[in-house]
């Protein structure tokens, strides 16, 4: 399985401050066919820099989107928009559930809409510090593992990425931790369980399951390591161009 290193820029960059990013980027990265190398810049400099990228090289994502593909939904994009500008669109990021108040059953609704639209969905899930002190940890992964994916059949699964995004490591969330790898690798291998339980062991192995939170450098290598990890989901690290670019040479060195 390739590894993927995501960078998920949230409400970052003006349109020509990610086109500048992803020029350099390009010149910087080589062609690693074992790396999926893919930025995640805001909606509006979507359509500019699918016209700018190399996508032998990389790929891009949407932050967001929506499943309906037309209509009175004002301010939103469809996923039919965003089809043929990237490859990927994040789903059900903590932010969309906990600013925007996404919940399981919208999220489901998305992930099914993305990949109807050919997109892959990268579908984010992790529990909050209060649910992991209160020992709710499986319980919220399993609801989100399994309402995000209820509209997905089987035959689709290979279609989906799942990022463990515990919300208290998030670089932004007040007081983040660091997660260690022991923390991430007893979540990792429940999404494993979890995906066997319910759709079969064969299938269950080809679904990606990336980390993300206040990844950077100086974690990223360990955190590639820990068994079932398939890639990083990376935010505030990404910004920074020449530390964003240590972390995919990491991915390119561990996967060696
Ligand atoms: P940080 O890397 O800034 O913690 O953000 C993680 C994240 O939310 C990526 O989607």
């Amino acid at each position: 399985m390739k590894t993927y290193i995501v960078g998920n820029f949230k409400l970052n960059f003006t349109v020509g401050e990610a086109s500048i990013y992803l020029h350099k980027l390009l010149k910087a990265v080589p062609n690693y066919r074992d790396i999926e190398v893919v930025v995640a810049p805001s909606t509006v400099a979507l359509q500019p820099l699918s016209l700018q990228i190399d996508r032998h090289k990389m790929k891009l994502a949407a932050q967001n989107g929506f499943y309906r593909d037309f209509g009175a939904y004002t301010g939103e994009t469809s996923f039919s928009q965003l089809r043929g500008l990237v490859d990927y669109v994040i789903i059900g990021h903590s932010e969309r559930r906990h600013i925007f108040g996404e919940d399981d059953k919208f999220i489901q609704k998305k992930v099914a809409g993305a990949v109807r639209n050919k997109l892959t969905p990268i579908l984010c899930i992790g529990e909050t510090e209060s649910e992991r002190a209160f020992g709710e940890t499986a319980d919220v992964i399993r609801d989100q593992v399994l309402g995000g994916l209820a509209d997905v059949s089987a035959e689709d699964l290979d279609k989906v990425i799942l990022a463990y995004e515990p919300v208290w490591a998030i670089s932004s969330t007040k007081a983040a931790k660091e997660a260690t790898p022991g923390e991430i690798a007893e979540v990792v291998k429940l999404i494993r369980e979890i995906l066997k339980d319910t759709y079969g062991v064969k299938v269950a192995e080809k679904v990606p399951i990336l980390f993300g939170g206040s990844v950077k450098k100086t974690n990223a290598g360990a955190y590639l390591m820990v068994p079932g990890v398939n890639g990083l989901l990376v935010g505030g690290a990404s910004l920074i161009l020449s530390e964003f670019i240590d972390i995919i040479e990491i991915a390119k060195r561990v996967s060696a």
